[in-house]
């Protein structure tokens, strides 16, 4: 059995720091934020190359609160991609606005930046670019349309921790970003847990307001605000698992690579590594015309896979209300046909990776 991640095998190694860690919140009985995640911030926010972050309890949580913060709210539009998981735009309708939804690219399987200038109307406030499966969005034309038109840019970059965009790290480049920490991901807590990132001093002061009930000082609530505290013991958790991203991003670049070079001469397609991004594939996502049998045929074979994301969020019943249409997003909706996730995690062994290439291709065969 291969299994499409494998947080035993991480856990296990980090054993003895995680349940110190554990350990010390305990002994401190403060649980709800606290000083591991006062620390966990400081460390997150110069990992990312920002000022500021703020843990919060999910990343759709640091989502919501960066457009509150921006100041978007109902009768403003934001412009994002169906490509994504429901949580970008789910955020947006949180915060009362209409989410704008654009093409990906075909190439990079991310919000195609020739298309956003076109949905600006005099109602759009912002502009949520996603960093999907661990590759950076191609920022510099959306950071330039974003100043034309006086936009906010707020970075999902939920599946992006540690990529890099021509050489700066992802979360440091627009005005906000948000982070999830949800167990799978490439940096995750044991838990949820999320964190909003900025180097503007303004927006940092109001999201933590916001995460704490909109608190000034104890019991003096200057914003309406949500309880979207981050939990001390995953401030904690996070604090041993960040020491390691570094290590753990550079074997999923190795896995990478490999799965490419296996896979040259076969007719497995799969979204561009772009020139200007470092990816850190927090998914290793695969085109095939006729995915459905290839999950059957590597699930028949003990090897597990995922579909990210199999309706595209455009078409999800609960948005009919917001007028897409099948055929709306081209791209988007091929992409959802066809894309497959395959086994992508750090402890991923060569033999595993031989294993699901020569299975995938004599699929492909059959
Ligand atoms: C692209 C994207 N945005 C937002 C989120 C929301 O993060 P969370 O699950 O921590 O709320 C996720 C997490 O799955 C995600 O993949």
């Amino acid at each position: 059995m291969i299994p499409f991640l494998d947080l035993k095998a991480q856990h296990r190694a980090l054993e003895a720091d995680l349940l110190e860690a554990a350990a010390r919140v305990l002994d401190g009985c403060q649980f709800a934020l606290g000083n591991e995640v006062a620390a966990f911030e400081e460390e997150f926010a110069a990992y990312v190359g920002a000022r500021f972050a703020a843990g919060v309890n999910t990343g759709t949580s640091a989502l919501h609160l960066a457009l509150l913060a921006g100041g978007v709210g109902p009768g403003d539009e934001v412009i994002t991609v169906s490509h994504t998981f429901m949580a970008t735009v789910s955020a947006i309708r949180y915060a009362g606005a209409k989410p704008v939804l654009v093409d990906i690219d075909p190439a990079s399987y991310t919000m195609d930046p020739r298309l956003v200038e076109g949905a600006i109307t005099p109602r759009t406030r912002a502009i949520v670019p996603v960093h999907l499966y661990g590759q950076p969005a191609d920022l510099d034309p959306i950071l330039a349309v974003a100043k034309k038109h006086e936009l906010l840019v707020i970075e999902d970059a939920c599946q992006a921790h540690g990529a890099e965009y021509k050489g700066r790290r992802v979360g440091g480049i627009g005005h906000m970003a948000a982070f999830s920490f949800y167990p799978g991901k490439n940096l995750g807590a044991c838990g949820e847990a999320g964190a909003f990132v900025t180097s503007d001093p303004d927006l940092i002061a109001k999201v933590r307001m916001l995460r704490d009930w909109g608190q000034e000082k104890r019991y003096h609530h200057v914003l309406e605000g949500f309880n979207y505290r981050m939990d001390n013991l995953q401030g904690a958790f996070l604090r041993v698992k960040l020491a390691h991203l570094p290590a753990w991003t550079e074997m999923r670049r190795a896995h990478a690579a490999a799965y490419r070079e296996l896979f040259t001469g076969s007719r497995v397609r799969f979204p561009r590594e772009m020139p200007y991004a470092k990816h850190v594939y927090h998914l290793f996502a695969v085109m095939a015309q006729n995915r459905d049998a290839l999950h059957r045929i590597l699930g028949d074979k003990g090897i597990a896979t995922g579909f990210h994301y199999p309706i595209p969020v455009h078409l999800q019943p609960c948005f009919e209300h917001l007028g897409y249409k099948k055929g709306s997003l081209p791209h988007t909706e091929k992409a959802a046909a066809e894309e497959i996730s395959l086994p992508m995690f750090p402890e991923l062994t060569e033999a595993q990776l031989r294993e699901i290439v020569a299975a995938t291709k004599e699929a492909y065969q059959g």
